[in-house]
């Protein structure tokens, strides 16, 4: 299975401050936003990802991520040059994904919590169909919503409804068999002029083979597009890494972990990055500090 982040979004609702840079470059708490989806996709053990950035900013995220060997992955780029909707992502990514399954994670979407790990290797793990999550809010009203049966059964998704059937959005990050490109060329854009996600997950409902995964409840979920979240998400981050002593976002920590790089190439980035938090923490994790 192979991995897409969708980082082309230039972040038009935190004008002035992506008006010199794009939003997935920017920090949520200590770390660049983008870290956290690809510490997402590592944690599945999916190494091999194409990054979709905005037009102007691939010099930006190359020298931030490189080819990504310094986390043991193999990190490609493309530019979207128009905003064409998030379906668009499995259009461009048409030859990279080469007739392979895909996870894809909105590069603006940020997950933590200990029961993300087992969700992801069982998304992982379904053969075909599509697999994406379910998450409670207070007003879904902003996102995919998704309406159960009373067997917990997805009876459909709606794009910003005005009326949601459920508290359960449907956030970023989807995992689609080899067919989700043939379905992203067949949709229609929406009257916001963009190809939905959401109208690919109706594709796979309609086939009955779509399956709604609501997270566990210890799972935290923000979408980090406006000032306020933004905030928000750095602020329970910071609290949770206060509180349980962990990092979260940390690539080589994951890679190491995950055992896709060894004790040499961590103790060499860490060493690279001693002079600052991160670096010391990835020199204590190599048993260095
Ligand atoms: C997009 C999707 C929506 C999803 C949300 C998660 O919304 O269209 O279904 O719930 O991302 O962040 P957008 O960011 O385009 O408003």
């Amino acid at each position: 299975m192979k991995g897409i982040i969708l980082a082309a979004g230039k972040g038009t609702r935190l004008y002035p401050i992506t008006q010199s840079t794009c939003k997935p470059l920017l920090p949520v708490y200590d770390k660049p936003m983008i870290y956290y989806p690809l510490a997402l996709l590592l944690e599945a053990a999916i190494t091999e990802i194409l990054i979709i950035v905005p037009p102007d900013e691939l010099g930006s995220f190359e020298r931030l991520l490189g080819n990504g060997e310094r986390f043991g992955a193999q990190i490609s780029y493309v530019v979207q040059h128009d905003r064409r909707g998030i379906a668009d992502a499995f259009i461009i990514g048409e030859e990279f994904l080469d007739g392979e399954g895909v996870c894809l994670a909105l590069g603006d979407n940020v997950f933590f919590g200990s029961g993300m790990a087992a969700s992801l290797e069982k998304a992982k793990n379904s053969l075909s169909g599509a697999t994406v999550f379910g998450c409670y809010m207070d007003d879904p009203r902003p996102f995919g919503v998704a309406e159960f049966d009373s067997d917990g059964r997805v009876l459909s998704i709606e794009e910003k409804p005005k009326k949601p059937k459920s508290n359960y959005i449907v956030p970023g990050l989807y995992f689609y068999d080899n067919r989700v490109t043939d379905i992203a060329k067949t949709i229609n854009p929406s009257a916001r002029g963009e190809l939905e996600i959401t109208s690919v997950n109706n594709v796979y409902l309609q086939m009955d083979e779509l399956r709604v995964v609501k997270l566990p409840k210890d799972v935290v979920w923000f979408d980090t597009g406006s000032s306020r979240t933004l905030l928000d998400a750095a602020c329970a981050i910071r609290r949770y890494c206060d509180e349980t002593g962990e990092q979260l976002g940390v690539l080589e920590e994951t890679a190491y972990r995950r055992g896709f790089i060894d004790r040499d190439q961590l103790c060499a980035v860490a060493r690279e990055l001693s002079a600052s938090d991160y670096g010391q923490y990835l020199l204590k994790l190599a048993g260095e500090a």
